[in-house]
C-alpha cells in the first residue's frame, strides 16, 4: 500500500497547476531556453535562387564550400517554381491546406537533395527531419555542414486559416534556428534584402531597401515582404535569435561577408532579448 502512494505523489512543481494560467507557469517556465547548438549558423536558401538553375546555384555553392573551414552550417533549402505548381494543381483539385503542406515541404527537401549533391565531395549531406531533431549534433560533429528541408514538418496538422500553407520555409528555419540557440540565422533571397515594397512589382521604382529594421517596424508595413507572414509573429517571440539577415544570393560575396559578420543586406532585430 504505502509502496502505490509514494509512486502516485510525483514531486513536480508543475503537478498541481494549470498549465493554462501563465502567472502560475512563469516561476517555472519563464526563463530562457538553454542554447543547444550555440555554434551553428542556420542558412535558409530561398526556392527562387534555386530555381534559377547553375547561374545562381554553383557560384552560391562555390561559397559555401568556402565558409566551411570557418563555420558549421546547417543549410535549410525552400520550396520554389514546383511548389506553385503543386498549389495550385492541388487547388484546382479542392485539396485542403493539410494536403497541400506536406506536398510543398517535399520540393523544399528536393531543393535540399540537389544543393546536398553539389557539395557531397566536402562530406556534406541531406538529413531528415527526425534526424536533424535528434542527431544534428553528432552529424556535424562529423561533417562541416548538413542540408535540410527548410518547411516545418506541420505536414497534415497545418492550419487552415488559409488555403495555401501558414507555415513555410522561413517560418521553419526560424523556429529551427531559435530553438537551437543558433549562432546566426541568414536568409538568403533573389533582392537585395527588404524593401518597402515589392522592389519587383508595379510601383518597384518607389522602393527603398531597408538596410536595418526592426519586426515591429515589418509588421507595419503594408504589402508583400520577401517571407512568409508567418515569421513575424515568430520573430516577435523569438527566444535567442534577436537579429538576422537577409542576404542577395545572386550577388557573390554577399553571404560569405554576412556570415563573416558584415552587414550586406538588410539586418532585422527580432523580438529576442540579446544574450
Ligand atoms: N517588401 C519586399 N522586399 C523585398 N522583396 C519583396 C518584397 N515584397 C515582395 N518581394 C518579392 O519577393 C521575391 C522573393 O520571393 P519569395 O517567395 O520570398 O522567394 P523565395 O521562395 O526564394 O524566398 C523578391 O524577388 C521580390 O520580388
Ligand atoms: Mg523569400
Amino acid at each position: 500500500m504505502t509502496v502505490t502512494n509514494q509512486i502516485k505523489h510525483v514531486a513536480s512543481p508543475l503537478a498541481r497547476q494549470t498549465l493554462l494560467d501563465g502567472d502560475l507557469t512563469r516561476p517555472i517556465a519563464g526563463n530562457r531556453p538553454n542554447k543547444l547548438l550555440p555554434w551553428v549558423q542556420v542558412i535558409k536558401i530561398g526556392g527562387r535562387v534555386m530555381d534559377r538553375g547553375h547561374e545562381a546555384i554553383l557560384p552560391l555553392v562555390d561559397e559555401l564550400r568556402s565558409l566551411l573551414p570557418e563555420h558549421r552550417l546547417l543549410i535549410l533549402t525552400g520550396a520554389g517554381i514546383r511548389a506553385r505548381h503543386l498549389y495550385s494543381v492541388g487547388l484546382d483539385l479542392g485539396l485542403p491546406v493539410g494536403s497541400l503542406a506536406p506536398l510543398a515541404a517535399s520540393e523544399a527537401g528536393q531543393n535540399g537533395h540537389i544543393l546536398a549533391s553539389l557539395l557531397a565531395p566536402e562530406g556534406v549531406s541531406y538529413i531528415e527531419h527526425p534526424t536533424i531533431a535528434s542527431q544534428l549534433a553528432i552529424h556535424l560533429s562529423a561533417a562541416r555542414a548538413v542540408i535540410g528541408s527548410a518547411f516545418p514538418p506541420y505536414h497534415h496538422h497545418e492550419f487552415p486559416t488559409s488555403r495555401i500553407p501558414l507555415h513555410r520555409a522561413d517560418t521553419g528555419a526560424f523556429l529551427l534556428a531559435d530553438a537551437l540557440g543558433a549562432a546566426g540565422l541568414t536568409i538568403v533571397e533573389d533582392v537585395d534584402g527588404v524593401y518597402t515594397s515589392d522592389p519587383n512589382g508595379a510601383d518597384g521604382k518607389k522602393a527603398e531597401l531597408l538596410r536595418e529594421t526592426t519586426v515591429a517596424e515589418l509588421a507595419k508595413l503594408k504589402g508583400t515582404l520577401p517571407f512568409d507572414p508567418a515569421l513575424i509573429e515568430v520573430m516577435t517571440n523569438a527566444r535567442h535569435i534577436a537579429r538576422l539577415q537577409v542576404v542577395n544570393g545572386l550577388v557573390p560575396g554577399r553571404l560569405a561577408a554576412a556570415l563573416r559578420g558584415q552587414h550586406v543586406g538588410t539586418i532585422i532585430h527580432t523580438g529576442a532579448r540579446p544574450a
